[in-house]
């Protein structure tokens, strides 16, 4: 893909799947073999490569991101007149969950280096909006609901400040469901990200940094917990020729073609990510000195995988830039709006938020594929300089 090199004729794309390994060979196997649906060798493969490249004892595999952080809720019993703290800036997939069980998102604001939860936020409002009853659980003063979980999401592959996290939540018992569908490869003092709390979940969907096409993958230390994620992911099913199921459960194993394409894929997961570091260090470079241009930067505690690259622009340049950008062939976006802020979001309650609209209005994200090359990166970073000297 060497467009941009010789002035960007086609687009370089935000990012796009990288499939040069194992997968044609271990997906014709299974055609080959009949073995395509939700079980299979692959799957069993696919689960034990995740869990032992988490650190993590257990994994199951489901059909995307959103069906791991669902039935994750589920397992963890995540009730109806329950809430679920949840930042505003994140995809909408962990606010959305918490509706499927019928509980109440509490919106937080982010921190503006990472773009993550604010766990001095999340503090803050547990310790002056909440109280731990007799019980022993935290709930809202406001609502008189039980705060059941906490959704931090590692955005755009950055970690998000995990020791505080898990301080307030073991202090207030509240189970911690690590939203990691963005930060495969990325660490936390050291350690993987999705490893921290009760559950972690990943996505694999084709923007990821390695893809099954569609997928995810819940992590967990706990075996109690790994058993029921498994059960509710297949219809919650007693035994394998009778029909006979002991509660309501899910369609969301996934399947054995595309666990196949998962393993050739993690196969490559410390390549992708050093690709992808190694591009952050060069967007950087680039890009220093340009005035008005930060890039978001992982924290002195983290590696980041840099799923994807974000710049942060004054206000007034954010429209103007991407439009600009989008002109020179380079596609950027600008990154979620604020959950909190959408129609059916709108009348919850959300926590002192500030810094995600700052955030909202100073963000883009670039492109981030594994397969960009270095003279792309130039381009970008020239073509962003060339706009803001203007
Ligand atoms: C932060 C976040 N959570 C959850 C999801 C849901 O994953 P999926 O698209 O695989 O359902 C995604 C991405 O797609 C995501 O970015």
């Amino acid at each position: 893909m060497l467009h941009a090199l010789c002035g960007a004729k086609h687009m370089i794309p935000l990012s796009e799947p990288e499939i040069s390994g194992n997968e044609w060979k271990y997906i014709k196997e299974c055609l080959d073999t009949g073995w395509v649906s939700s079980v299979g060798s692959y799957v069993d493969k696919f689960e034990r490569m995740v869990a032992n490249y988490v650190g993590a004892k257990h994994a199951v595999a489901t059909v995307n991101g959103t069906s791991a952080l669902h039935v994750s809720l589920v397992a963890c019993g995540v009730q109806p007149d329950e809430e679920v703290i949840v930042p505003t800036l994140t995809f909408i997939a962990p606010v959305n969950v918490v509706k499927y069980c019928g509980a109440y998102p509490v919106f937080m604001d982010c921190d503006i280096e990472t773009l993550c939860i604010d766990v001095y936020k999340v503090t803050d409002f547990i310790k002056k909006e909440c109280i731990k009853r007799k019980d022993g659980f935290t709930y809202n003063k406001k609502s008189n609901r039980r705060i059941k979980a906490i959704i931090p999401v590692n955005i755009f592959g950055h970690p998000a400040d995990m020791d505080n996290m898990l301080a307030i939540s073991n202090e207030h018992n509240i189970t911690i469901v690590e939203d990691a569908t963005e930060s495969l490869g990325s660490e936390y003092r050291g350690q993987k990200t999705g490893s921290f709390g009760e559950i972690g979940c990943f996505s694999f969907n084709g923007n990821k940094i390695i893809t099954t096409g569609g997928g995810g993958m819940v992590v967990t230390d706990n075996k109690n917990l790994a058993y029921k994620i498994r059960h509710l992911s297949t219809q919650a099913k007693r035994n394998s020729i009778e029909y006979d199921h002991d509660e309501i459960g899910y369609n969301y194993r996934l399947p054995n073609l595309q666990a196949a394409m998962g393993v050739a894929q993690m196969e490559r997961v410390d390549e992708f990510t050093a690709i992808k570091r190694k591009n952050a260090l060069l967007y950087r470079e680039f890009l220093s000195g340009v005035d008005k241009v930060e890039f978001v930067w992982e924290r002195p505690w983290a590696k980041s995988n840099f799923w994807f690259y974000t710049i942060k622009v004054p206000k007034e340049y954010k429209e103007s830039l991407i439009k600009y950008l989008l002109s020179r062939n380079i596609q950027v976006r600008p990154i979620w709006k604020l959950i909190h802020t959408l129609p059916m979001y709108r009348d919850f309650q959300g926590y002192a938020i500030n810094k995600a609209v700052d955030a909202w209005e100073s963000c883009i994200n670039l492109p981030c594929a594994v397969s960009l090359r270095e003279g792309e990166i130039k381009y970008i970073a020239d073509n962003i300089k060339k706009y803001m000297s203007g």
